[in-house]
């Protein structure tokens, strides 16, 4: 089929969010689990809400051209030294028919252009975007859990981590710091999306620092919680422990709620210590490249608001 290419506008916020809606629900629902978002078709408007304050611009549209209806959406986040893709979505009356593939190409495009790498988080069970990531190029480079804790109303019922003393609220003025060490540890920077976490205009995010005995931040954690999502990440720290401890932060700012966290399948300690913990296991996913791409040094929490890898 030939698509129209184009950019999301503010009047396609309702169309884009039921789309994102309707085919993550489906992709689900027709693979053996529950819908992932369950509070109605104008939640996932988020997202354009939320991609468009960091990145105006740019969503990739693919239009049925004899209809005039959206088939596919895509953000895109240009950064200081990647590019990341996510959320991806094509309406299930047009799986197969080749829009995620042509969506993809611009913006492999887009990325070849400024002669940068692409990162991505997929989901380990989805073979149908495993296969357009596969074929597009990219190469799966770690794997992680999706736990999730039911934490109740009055906190995390567990003995707090050795270095919970050391977890402080993120302040403004940590953005650059936040920044400086993921650069270091994963070798991607982004310091304004930790800005804009912590300036927390529409009261979603919340972010944890980790200092070490010099007071320098050596790990955080941001999470965010909103009618369409609620995730802890993204995070780095340099180890298991202080990755813990800011867990125990994160999740105590998330009380009666289940939020999901991504944990490095490697990190044996820590998820022990989250089975611990009570947390069960929902799904898989990668943290895929394409590109330029160093093995990290430190421990990460992915997300998909807004996407690492
Ligand atoms: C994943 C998704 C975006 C794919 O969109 P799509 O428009 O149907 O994909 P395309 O038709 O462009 O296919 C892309 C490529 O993957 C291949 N492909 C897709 N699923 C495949 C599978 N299960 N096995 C083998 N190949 C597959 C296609 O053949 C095509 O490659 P080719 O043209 O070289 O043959 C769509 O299924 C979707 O929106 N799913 C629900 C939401 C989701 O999972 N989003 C991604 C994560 S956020």
């Amino acid at each position: 089929m030939e698509f129209i290419i184009r950019r999301m506008g503010r009047e396609d916020w309702a169309e884009v969010g039921e789309l994102i809606y309707t085919s993550i629900n489906y992709w689900y629902h027709t693979h053996g689990s529950g819908p992932k978002f369950l509070n109605g078709p104008e939640s996932t408007q988020l997202f354009c809400k939320i991609y468009e304050d960091l990145d105006p611009g740019c969503c990739i549209l693919v239009e049925n051209p004899n209809t005039g209806r959206i088939a596919g959406s895509c953000f895109f986040h240009p950064r200081e030294t990647h590019i990341s893709i996510g959320i991806m979505n094509v309406h299930p009356n047009y799986f197969g028919l080749g829009a995620a593939k042509v969506i993809m190409r611009e913006i492999l495009d887009i990325a070849a252009k400024e002669e940068k790498p692409v990162r991505l988080v997929s989901s380990a069970m989805n073979l149908d975007s495993f296969t357009l990531y596969n074929r597009c190029g990219f190469t799966p480079r770690q794997t992680f859990q999706d736990m999730y804790i039911e934490v109740p109303s009055s906190g995390l019922n567990v003995e707090a981590p050795a270095l919970s003393g050391n977890v402080r609220d993120a302040q403004p003025e940590d953005a650059t710091a936040i920044a400086d060490l993921e650069q270091e540890l994963v070798g991607i920077r982004r310091e304004g999306d930790f800005a804009y976490f912590i300036e927390n205009t529409d009261k979603w995010w919340h972010g944890s620092v980790i200092e070490n005995e010099n007071g320098y931040i050596d790990g955080f954690l941001f999470s965010v919680s909103n009618a369409a999502s609620n995730i802890l990440g993204p995070g780095v720290a340099r180890t298991e422990e202080q990755t813990l401890a800011l867990l125990h932060a994160e999740l105590n700012h998330n009380t009666g709620r289940s939020p999901v966290f991504l944990v490095p399948t490697d990190c044996r300690q820590l998820v022990d210590n989250l089975y611990g913990w009570g947390a069960r296991n929902c799904e898989l996913h990668f943290s895929q490249t394409l590109g330029e791409w160093n093995p990290q040094t430190g421990i990460i929490m992915p997300t998909f608001m807004p996407e690492t890898g």
